[in-house]
């Protein structure tokens, strides 16, 4: 694939509206965009004491990976350890990413537009705080307690490794509440959906008010893909695994 060219001489803010992939970059590395819309990237980049050839690399990257995306792969065909591997790494990692990123938005969106659009800010802040609270949770007891019982359970059926210690009666028992929490979940981004009129910012809005939203709605869309792979392909094997033990 030919490479990108991002052009050192433009300006950031010139570059974020032409490229949203770029936000993520210019957040990690904290480069303002927003106030400081009008630095070149070749400024921006020295100021904070980046290499700017590097960070060149970088941007072309988020940009070329916006636009290809994961191929997809049939989940259901692989091993269930291999599943609970990949959820925790992708999708568990993405939540502990986003979700102080998204705090620090809020934030710092509150501070800037608090007079204006406070009582919206705080409603969906108060919803994603709900949330954001019980997701850390509910990732705690996957790994903990869900994923390890699953992989104990494949790897005595594959290799006679010892069977787990049960606590929790069947699997079904903490597949049934994560389920539940799932669906919290679901409802919560919907409320947030519906406050932000589909995430849609405010015509006012600046970039970092943008970012928040478009951080609302990624996260919404890469749970959605998380729960699915949970609900739909890891828990029904895991109880398909637990009756093939059980007979
Ligand atoms: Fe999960
Ligand atoms: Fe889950």
């Amino acid at each position: 694939m030919k490479t990108l060219n991002i052009n050192q001489n433009e300006s950031l803010g010139a570059l974020v509206t032409r490229y949203p992939a770029l936000r993520a970059v210019f957040e990690k590395h904290r480069l303002d965009y927003c106030c400081n819309g009008q630095q070149t990237l070749q400024q921006a980049a020295e100021n904070a004491g980046l290499d700017v050839a590097a960070l060149q690399d970088e941007l072309a990257a988020a940009v070329q990976d916006a636009a290809a995306g994961t191929p997809p792969k049939d989940w259901s065909a692989a091993g269930a350890e291999e599943l609970c591997d990949y959820i925790v790494d992708h999708h568990h990692g993405f939540m502990r990413r986003q979700l102080p990123r998204l705090r620090t938005l809020f934030d710092q969106v509150r501070a800037a537009h608090g007079e204006k659009h406070g009582d919206l800010i705080d409603a969906l802040r108060e919803v994603f705080d709900g949330l954001a609270a019980e997701i850390e949770m509910h990732l705690e007891k996957e790994e903990q307690i869900l994923f390890p019982y699953i992989t104990q359970f494949e790897r005595h059926l594959l290799a006679g490794a010892p069977l787990p210690e049960v606590h929790c009666g069947s699997v079904q028992n903490p597949i049934r509440q994560m389920e539940y929490e799932h669906d919290n979940a679901g409802a919560a981004l919907d409320r947030m959906r519906q406050l932000t009129s589909n995430w849609q910012p405010p015509g006012d809005a600046c970039e970092k008010f943008k970012a928040l939203y478009d951080g609302l709605a990624e996260l919404e869309s890469d749970l959605h893909e998380h729960i699915h792979l949970e609900n739909n392909i890891l828990f029904p094997k895991a109880v398909r695994l637990e009756a093939k033990v059980s007979l």
